[in-house]
């Protein structure tokens, strides 16, 4: 695919996620246009969503926004981020669709994935076989409608979607507020004070036991452009490394790689959310021809690098 003719939109392009794929997607001579809060947008007034989609009038639209966090950041606002969620995806997806966009790249968070199947892994088939999970039902569920509504303007107006389900995302850019921030990046920032501060031990949320696949930012970001490009199927597709690591091992894999010699203490009394959470990548492999290639420990050691630089921002973002 030739990028250097075609004018992308990204909303939520200024974002940890989204400014991987536009810094990415730039180098590959697009036209990208990111709009911004900042600048007085708010994608939950179907206005706004209309008016920067008649104005960017793009060939393609990377959909990035959103309002979320890690588990404890839904904890009172269900209903907020469920509203503002569900306005944002279907209204920027109608616009999309009246703006005649070529296509439509939804980015949709693997926990809108039922929350209590038990299987080694998730892959497509199980996405609309069970009950999102209770943590994060409100917001798990408003993506999924973005999934529904996607399949709905293809079948009435043939409008060009396709649904790419991620897995947990890290690296360099993303929030380590403790409001905000996933477990990965949690641990980080509390293996990263700990060793600083000298404090003896490390108090880890839940058990320890929950099992989660972790992608690196950047590969995730590949995968993304990689689907605009082939994938054209309104089936969701996972993107995911596949590899799934508990959170108790996640935290010694940090531990060791900060070097801080203290103790880890697992605070049961805190919520584990879903017990095991891993995508197959079957069909990531087989329709995009491409893995993931940076290794969690890898990974990890940039993202604390990345931290280190830019503490300051990092936690206050
Ligand atoms: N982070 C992960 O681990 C992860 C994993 C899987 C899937 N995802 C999905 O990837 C997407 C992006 O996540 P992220 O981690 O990059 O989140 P993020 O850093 O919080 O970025 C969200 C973006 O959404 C934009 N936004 C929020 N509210 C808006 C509004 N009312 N109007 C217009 N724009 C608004 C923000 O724009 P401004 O910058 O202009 O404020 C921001 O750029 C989400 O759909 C998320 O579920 C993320």
């Amino acid at each position: 695919m030739d990028w250097s003719n075609t004018k992308v939109l990204i909303p939520g392009g200024g974002g940890f996620f989204g400014s991987h794929i536009v810094t990415k997607i730039k180098k590959m001579g697009a036209q990208v246009l990111v709009p911004s809060t900042k600048n007085g947008v708010d994608f939950r007034r179907e206005e706004d969503c209309n008016k920067v989609m008649k104005e960017a009038s793009p060939n393609i639209v990377i959909n990035c926004a959103a309002i979320q966090g890690g588990i404890g950041y839904h904890s009172g606002k269900q209903a907020d981020l469920f509203l503002d969620n569900t306005k944002i995806g279907l209204f920027l997806m109608e616009a999309a669709q009246k703006e005649d966009v070529d296509k439509f790249v939804n980015i949709v968070a693997g926990c809108s994935y039922p929350g209590y199947i038990e299987k080694e892994e998730l892959n497509e088939e199980d996405y609309w076989s069970g009950e999102v999970h209770d943590s994060i039902f409100s917001y798990g569920v408003s993506r999924k409608m973005s999934v529904v509504y996607g399949k709905a303007l293809s079948k009435q107006y043939e409008f060009n979607s396709i649904h790419l389900l991620l897995a947990n995302m890290y690296g360099p850019g993303e929030k380590f507020n403790p409001e905000q921030s996933k477990a990965l990046a949690g641990l980080i920032k509390k293996f990263y004070d700990a060793k600083k501060e000298g404090t003896p031990e490390v108090v880890v949320w839940g058990t320890g036991k929950p099992v989660r696949d972790w992608l690196y930012v950047e590969d995730g970001a590949e995968a993304v452009i990689r689907a605009a490009e082939v994938y054209n199927s309104i089936e969701p597709l996972n993107i995911s490394s596949g590899v799934g690591i508990s959170v108790g091992d996640l935290a010694k894999t940090i531990q060791k790689i900060i070097g801080y010699e203290g103790k880890i203490v697992f605070d049961t009394e805190k919520p584990d959310g879903a017990l095991k959470k891993t995508f197959g990548t079957t069909k990531m492999k087989n329709e995009l021809d491409w893995m993931p290639e940076t290794s969690l420990e890898e990974g990890i050691k940039e993202t604390i690098d990345w931290l280190d630089k830019n503490y300051e921002f990092a936690i206050s973002h």
